[in-house]
């Protein structure tokens, strides 16, 4: 069984940001829209517990403010150390003007080192 979360309506983020969205006000989901589409993906880094809001965007790229890895947003995969794990990224569906993950019951995946 699966589940499609609503996060956001496509006019609520512009181009080039990103925000992280509680699911269920426990979950965190990053949601980066660049070059024309939507990304979601875990919102804390798989090193450590840090939120990626706090980090920035670059070229396709999401970097986490704490120890300055570097991960791909279309695949979650680490670019630079120390990270190792990728992120977790949840299939995205924009449904009526509105930004949506399908996700398996249960709660999100998230990837973490520690
Ligand atoms: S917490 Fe993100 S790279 Fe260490």
């Amino acid at each position: 069984m699966s589940r499609r979360i609503d996060l956001l309506g496509v006019d609520e983020l512009a181009e080039g940001e990103m925000r992280m969205v509680w699911v269920e006000q426990t979950d965190p989901v990053l949601v980066v829209h660049v070059n024309g589409e939507f990304h979601a993906l875990q919102g804390t880094c798989s090193h450590e517990y840090f939120e990626l809001d706090r980090g920035f965007l670059t070229a396709g790229t999401l970097t986490c403010a704490l120890h300055l890895s570097r991960f791909d947003l279309t695949d979650g995969e680490p670019l630079d150390p120390p990270a190792e794990l990728p992120l977790a990224v949840y299939p995205v569906d924009v449904v009526d003007g509105r930004v949506t993950i399908e996700v398996a019951d249960g709660p999100l995946e998230v990837n973490e080192e520690a």
